[in-house]
């Protein structure tokens, strides 16, 4: 979703702007602006459309500013045009703001402004606010009594962010107060990076990390000065609050693409990596069925597991089908009765309450407002009650310096490094192996399956680096000639049971997203219930037909399909007759036990929709209206 980034120090803030920008355009974005103080005046440039257009209309113009924000917009309130990009100003000029979230009340202040003769130029929510801190800075006696009088325009944005209701990060610069760089954290994520003399602001660290690694993640409820001369904290309320940055170890190159075409199809082949990561993080390589110690240590409080009855898990997208494998996983292996919701849906229905209930927030990038607010509303409803509904929280994220990791008092870290392609691929599978993890855990802990079974799986799951590696290498060229085929297609249905139903929903949602395809993901037997009328010779149905207690069901399904003139693409064992005969294009891969299978299928089906959406022309890592980490409800 939106980007912010800003600066104030002793180099030129415009290309620091935009260089930032550029690291955040992975986040998704339809306009773009900075705004920098100079001369007494705010130097304000916009453009439609991608940070090309922005750099072309400050190409040329000499700008020596060292003082600046800059924004990448996700449009929410209003079409995504110059006019509704930010940063937004009030009505004399002197005050710019730069906003990621909602102002959920705008409409309320834009009233009242308006008839205090304020007048507005966009559609946005986020055009209150700078008029709201020019108020404030107008006539801050009348206002509220100032809290920290010593610096005005500090007050005036204090006074102005309690104002405001929703989610919200902002960043503000006035051309009265030009050294100092405003910013506010309520609900939507906001860092402060310190330099020597400079410091920065960033809405994700990416954007940092070319210039410092001392990074502080601000609160909710807190803004922050910054001067050529330091950060001062305060709270909402005024009061100042001491903190200290933290220093991230994160490697720049990480996110550079290193020789890939896109940093999706990096992403795809850091896999194996990611696995052997997990594997590493999480169990004990020397583990055998004969050791008397346990076989995974995830860190977690042990107050999690007293008599766990239940476990509930809250995500949205991607990381709700790794959540539909992890109840496959938490109900077959440890035997517990595990429930998947969409945040978005539980933060408005939860589910009944139970006692003894561990709910578990699953989230890549932990800033998702969705699951977030699903967490938060979770935590509040059962504080009041008796000691057993007391709530048990546990985050899956791949940020643990997120929102997320903030809120929980437990965390996996799925360890997969940074994922700048919108598409989520290696970030999925890192959360199915956190899943792995928990159930084993779990299964050893109530000795719900033999340590031999235990054993059988931990050893299959050190043999997937090198099993994803061979599907990579025999697969892609392969892959890449077969998307060709499906240039002018339109509507794909992908098919899986059991563990691999939700690879099905995976494939599908990875292929419409990148190449706007349209596809629907079906348990296979669902097929004949409804979806099977859509079937012609003009829709291909992939099926996931790996070996094990369903294999011949999804061949029987497939044959439905086939006698319906679908063309037919199996994800299959490989050397398979049976499938062989058939599917009519076979995406093999190796034979492994079922449980394991997902880690396995969901690669060629991350191929394909890859190479269908590059072959499309597609802006593959950047998709139409997509945002990295969506932040606003
Ligand atoms: O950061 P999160 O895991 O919470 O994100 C959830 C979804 O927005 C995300 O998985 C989305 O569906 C991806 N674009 C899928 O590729």
């Amino acid at each position: 979703m939106c980007g912010i980034v800003g600066y104030i120090g002793m180099q030129a803030a415009s290309e620091i702007l935009l260089a930032g920008l550029e690291k955040l355009e992975y986040r998704g974005y339809d306009s773009a602006g900075i705004a920098t103080v100079g001369e007494g005046e705010i130097h304000c440039v916009r453009a439609k459309g991608k940070l090309q257009n922005l750099r072309s209309k400050l190409d040329g113009i000499e700008n020596p500013s060292q003082i600046g924000i800059g924004h990448t917009r996700w449009a929410t309130h209003g079409k995504p045009e110059e006019y509704n990009a930010h940063p937004h100003m009030d009505v004399a000029q002197r005050i710019a703001v730069v906003q990621n979230g909602i102002v959920e009340n705008f409409r309320e202040l834009r009233l009242e402004l308006q008839q205090k003769g304020h007048e507005f130029k966009s559609d946005t929510d986020t055009e209150v606010i700078p008029h709201l801190i020019a108020e404030y800075l107008a006539r801050p006696e009348s206002a509220a009594p100032a809290t920290l009088a010593s610096s005005p325009f500090l007050e005036a944005v204090r006074q102005a962010v309690n104002h405001l209701e929703g989610a919200f990060a902002i960043a503000v610069i006035s051309a009265d107060y030009s050294d100092e760089l405003i910013v506010a954290r309520q609900q939507a994520p906001l860092s402060i990076g310190f330099g020597q003399g400079e410091f920065f602001c960033a809405s994700d660290t990416p954007a940092l990390i070319p210039h410092t690694r001392a990074v502080l993640t601000m609160e909710n409820g807190e803004l922050a000065k910054l001067t050529p001369l330091g950060v001062e904290i305060y709270s909402f309320a005024g009061d100042r609050i001491k903190k200290s940055p933290r220093t991230l170890t994160w490697n720049p190159i990480v996110v550079e693409k290193q020789g890939f075409k896109h940093f999706m199809l990096k992403e795809i082949y850091e896999q194996p990596g990611v696995v052997r990561g997990c594997l590493e993080a999480y169990t004990d390589s020397t583990w055998e069925a004969s050791h008397d110690t346990p076989p995974v240590n995830l860190g977690l409080d042990e107050s999690l597991y007293e008599n766990l009855d239940r476990v509930q898990i809250l995500a949205c997208g991607t990381s709700w089908h790794a959540g539909l494998i992890g109840k496959y996983l938490l109900e077959q292996l440890a035997g517990i009765p595990t429930m998947v919701q969409y945040a978005s849906e539980f933060r408005y229905a939860g589910a009944p309450v139970t006692p003894h209930t561990l709910t578990i927030g699953v989230t890549q990038s932990g800033e998702t407002a969705d699951t977030l607010a699903a967490l938060a509303m979770e935590k509040e409803r059962r504080k009041p009650l008796k000691p057993e509904y007391q709530p048990r929280l546990l985050g899956i994220t791949n940020r643990p310096e997120s929102s997320l990791g903030h809120m929980v008092p437990n965390i996996i870290d799925t360890h997969a490094g940074i994922e700048i392609g919108v598409a989520a691929t290696k970030t999925f599978v890192a959360q199915v192996m956190a899943f792995y993890a928990l159930a084993l855990d779990l299964a050893y802990r109530r000795n719900t399956v033999s340590k031999e079974r235990i054993q059988e799986i931990l050893g299959g799951l050190r043999q997937l680096p090198g099993q994803i590696e061979l599907v990579l290498e025999s697969q892609e060229r392969y892959i890449e000639e077969l998307a060709h085929e499906f240039g002018d297609t339109q509507d794909f249905i992908f098919l899986g049971r059991g563990i691999n139903f939700p690879i099905a929903l995976e494939g599908a949602l990875k292929l419409k997203e990148i190449s706007y395809i349209h596809a629907e993901g079906y348990p296979a037997g669902e097929m004949k219930h409804g979806p099977i009328a859509l079937l012609d010779a003009k829709v291909p149905v992939v099926a996931i037909a790996m070996p094990g207690s369903v294999y011949d069901k999804v061949l029987s399904n497939a044959q439905e399909a086939k006698a319906r003139d679908a063309r037919l693409i199996g994800v299959t064992p490989m050397d398979d007759k049976e499938a062989a005969e058939t599917f009519d294009d076979l995406l093999p891969v190796p034979v492994v036990d079922e449980m394991l299978s997902p880690l396995l299928s969901v690669i060629p089906l991350q191929l394909l929709a890859y190479h269908i959406a590059a072959r499309r022309g597609l802006d593959v890592d950047q998709p139409r209206n997509l945002a990295k980490s969506v932040t606003v409800e």
